[in-house]
């Protein structure tokens, strides 16, 4: 077995292709999740109270470094569709203000944009996707065609989940810094998985996930407001940070710091978090999955009439395949015959499935996935 699988929770009787959807996290780590717990445990008061604040400045300011950024722009949510409601239900949208987004986002942030375009009158601007992409200059200007004189907002991601694809985002956020547009850059699938510098990057508002390809314990992700947006921002749970007794220098960190009483252990395991996924061994591991998915790429291509949502590589450690098959339940259907953890999904009339791989993976499981979906095709369940 893979020696890193070993240092996985993963259950063994499971092919396990789907880190993308709610990754997966080392033992050492759910251990430091455990020590935190119990050390919450033992003096809840004192913990919460006192020693809790500098503790989650401390990892907010290792994040900070990794990401590039100031460790007060940042601040700690348990999930991207939390921070950027936070950041989408501040907006003071008016009737007719345009939003400019793509048909590949994640669902539920449309959810939130449609939610909050029914409230204000505000209108959601989809700008079809080419199917495939095949060169990103042109992806860009007939995105940014799009937009017009009520155009109030760019929401986009960086990595889009069901098809795989790096959105230039550099262009788009410098666009919107010279036009003067608010820039909303759904980074769910970016920390752990391709390099961030946000100071360069410079968007208004960045949301990533840092128990996706980060390996974090569940719930830990981050929301990053450019210092001249920050006062805008307003608490989605209202609680002792507003109207504080005494405020810190930060609104921004008043407002969504504390929200209630909850376990934030997960928190405070991100120093050690990133000291493991900036091991040399750890890297190199992930460099061979990232060639491993371009040969199972290739592999697949010249087996079947298969198609990909853009011809342009992006070596990453996930990928989406187009197959078109018409099946009922497939993914179940699926899962339950071999046993392999793999989306199967529709996404606008395409049906595909994604590829995400760690360092617990090997190329076999995926050629494993190859030969079951041949089998499965030709039993056509
Ligand atoms: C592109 C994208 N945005 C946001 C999210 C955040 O989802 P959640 O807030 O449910 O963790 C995901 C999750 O997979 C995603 O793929």
């Amino acid at each position: 077995m893979n020696k890193y699988r070993k240092q996985f929770l993963l259950d063994h009787s499971i092919t396990h292709l789907n880190h993308a959807s709610f990754g997966a996290t080392p033992i050492s780590i759910m251990h430091e999740y455990s020590h935190w717990q119990r050390k919450l445990e033992m003096n809840p008061v004192d913990f919460i109270d006192n020693q809790l604040p500098n503790l989650v400045q401390e990892s907010r300011q290792k994040l900070s470094i990794f990401l590039n950024c100031d460790r007060d722009d940042i601040v700690y949510c348990p999930n991207p569709t939390t921070a950027l409601n936070t950041v989408i239900r501040s907006l003071n949208l008016k009737a007719n203000d345009e939003i400019l987004t793509t048909d590949h986002e994640y669902g539920a942030l449309s959810r939130t944009w449609n939610f909050i375009c029914k409230k204000t009158g505000a209108k959601l601007i989809h700008h079809k996707v080419p199917f495939p992409i095949t060169d990103e200059e042109d992806f860009i200007d007939s995105f940014l065609s799009k937009v017009n004189q009520r155009t109030k907002v760019i929401f986009i991601s960086h990595i889009t989940s069901p098809s795989s694809i790096i959105f230039p985002v550099q262009k788009i956020c410098d666009y919107c810094n010279e036009k003067n547009i608010i820039s909303i850059i759904d980074g769910a699938h970016v920390p752990g998985h391709i390099p961030l510098d946000i100071k360069s990057l410079n968007p208004d508002f960045y949301s990533g996930a840092c128990h996706k390809w980060m390996c974090s314990p569940k719930g830990v992700s981050f929301l990053y407001a450019k210092k001249s947006m920050q006062e805008m921002i307003e608490p989605l749970i209202v609680s002792w940070g507003y109207e504080a007794e005494k405020p810190s220098h930060s609104q921004f960190l008043d407002y969504l710091q504390w929200q209630g009483t909850n376990d934030i252990s997960a928190y405070l395991t991100i120093p050690s978090v990133i000291d493991n996924i900036s091991d040399k061994k750890w890297k190199n591991k992930i460099a061979v999955c990232k060639e491993n998915i371009q040969k199972v790429r290739k592999i697949i291509l010249d087996k079947f009439d298969f198609t990909e949502f853009s011809e342009l590589n992006y070596n990453l450690q996930m990928h989406s395949i187009v197959h078109n098959l018409q099946i009922e339940n497939i993914k179940d259907k699926f899962y339950n015959n071999y046993k392999i953890q793999i989306p199967i999904n529709v996404h606008n009339n395409y049906s595909y499935f994604r590829f995400s791989v760690h360092v617990y993976n090997e190329i076999s499981e995926m050629e494993k996935f190859i030969d079951c979906f041949e089998d499965f095709m030709k039993k056509s369940f």
